[in-house]
């Protein structure tokens, strides 16, 4: 056995093949934890180069590629794949200007199966699932995380089934959660209830719980870290920056660059940026405190997907912020938006949560954390399609409370050439010109 269940509180340990999520012993979270040692003696980046391209599962996936990190002793027949990652990585000089750094680079998590980053842990937890026999899946989301499960489940044969608020969900997130064919159950709940409720639901029905309180989950999400490392050619970047809800990708990275560098596989850390909400911002009230304590929050943003005011996964966000040398800011709605709307006028485009990222980037080196000499890896987190409404609602200028600084306007004109010229005005050029 490569790998093993550990507790990162009290250390006890489980076997892989146990259905558990967190400690017996004293609660806290479980870590899928592999043997360092072994992978330190095997693996180097050029065993990641060598599959780069590879047309056959596993390593078709940017995910399994990094199997020995991810799931080193899984039955390859098991893995549940679509396949996922293999994202871009954008240079964007445009947007590194208006942040204010040197070089920056989005790379973007929308662009898998599904339109988010939760494919990429889905395809560990689902592949758990069937490790461990289970053939219901179970989850609460704000949207990805059940739009992801129920495209997953489906392809793998299983039932899903998925609790979301009965309102604020944004529209393309409960299209797919509903074409994939999950049992979809609206919940007179927010988010942090929703949690609570899947565990307690999965616990007494026997259905395998994919939230990120799940392990298997995390290994996924590390990838994110080892691909945009792989793409600028093993250069660890001097900043990661991500928005933080639920607090698994912030804890996702720590543990990749953790062991990235432990591996040898980075000569560096790079440091950990974690954005929240202003109004989800549990996270960076504990960092403003030194993280003396937690306190939940009654959340409230625009952006939906991190409408979270209880992150499970808080003990290790905080594991991740410390062991990269972290921090931990907050942007206003207004924000959020607004950095959205140069990604999107940018021909990226994401969803509103990954506006966070651009928008903490750009505050963090007002404040002189992110020196503008330094290189910056933001993660987009998000398709521009998930949330429409929020889009065309900021273009209308329309948000409450949010001024449409970056609007554009949707036109109306008569179907003759004069009423187009009109709407046009001077600003196109003819090319004869
Ligand atoms: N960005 C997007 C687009 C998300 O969907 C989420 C989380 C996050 C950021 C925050 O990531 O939880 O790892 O800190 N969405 C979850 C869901 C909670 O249910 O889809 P995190």
């Amino acid at each position: 056995m490569l790998s093993i269940l550990q507790c990162m509180d009290c250390g006890r340990q489980y076997p892989t093949d146990e259905v558990v999520y967190t400690c017996e012993t004293c609660g806290g979270l479980l870590d899928v934890q592999h043997d360092l040692d072994t992978l330190r003696r095997t693996i180097t980046r050029e065993t990641f180069d060598q599959r780069l391209g590879m047309l056959d599962a596993p390593y078709n996936s940017g995910v399994w590629r990094y199997k020995e990190m991810v799931y080193p002793d899984v039955d390859p027949s098991l893995i549940v794949s679509r396949p996922e990652g293999n994202t871009n990585l954008y240079h964007t000089p445009r947007l590194a200007q208006w942040a204010g750094v040197g070089k920056l680079y989005l790379k973007h998590e929308g662009e898998n199966p599904t339109g988010s980053f939760k494919d990429r842990g889905m395809t560990g937890g689902v592949t758990q699932a069937r490790v461990l026999g289970m053939t219901n899946v179970a989850c609460a989301s704000t949207g990805n995380t059940s739009a992801s499960l129920a495209a997953y489940a489906a392809w793998s044969g299983i039932c899903g089934i998925v609790l979301f608020e009965n309102k604020e969900i944004a529209l393309g997130k409960l299209a797919q959660a509903i074409a994939y064919g999950a049992t979809c159950i609206q919940v007179a709940a927010d988010f942090d209830r929703n949690l609570k409720l899947v565990r307690e639901v999965s616990a007494a029905l026997d259905m395998y719980v994919l939230n990120s309180v799940n392990p298997f989950r995390l290994e996924g999400q590390k990838t994110i870290m080892l691909e945009a490392i792989q793409q600028l050619r093993w250069q660890a970047p001097d900043w990661i920056v991500c928005p933080g809800g639920n607090l698994g990708n912030s804890s996702a990275f720590g543990k990749a660059l953790y062991e990235m560098h432990q591996i040898g596989l980075i000569d560096r850390m790079p440091r950990l940026a974690v954005i929240q909400a202003e109004g989800a911002n549990p996270l960076y009230q504990a960092y403003k405190r030194d993280f003396d304590r937690f306190e939940p929050v009654q959340a409230e943003t625009v952006a939906s997907a991190i409408k979270i005011g209880n992150p499970v996964n808080y003990p290790k966000a905080v594991r991740a912020v410390k062991w990269t040398n972290g921090v931990v800011e907050q942007v206003s709605d207004q924000q959020i938006m607004e950095a959205k709307a140069l990604i999107d006028g940018h021909g990226i485009g994401c969803e509103p949560a990954s506006g966070c990222t651009l928008a903490g980037i750009r505050k963090l080196v007002d404040s002189g954390v992110i020196q503008p000499h330094e290189t910056v890896v933001g993660i987009l987190t998000g398709h521009v399609l998930k949330d429409p409404d929020a889009t065309i609602a900021y273009h209308r200028d329309q948000l409450h409370g949010i001024h449409a600084t970056h609007r554009n306007v949707l036109h109306e004109a008569e179907p003759t050439v004069e009423s187009i010229r009109a709407v046009l005005g001077g600003e196109v050029v003819s090319p004869q010109a």
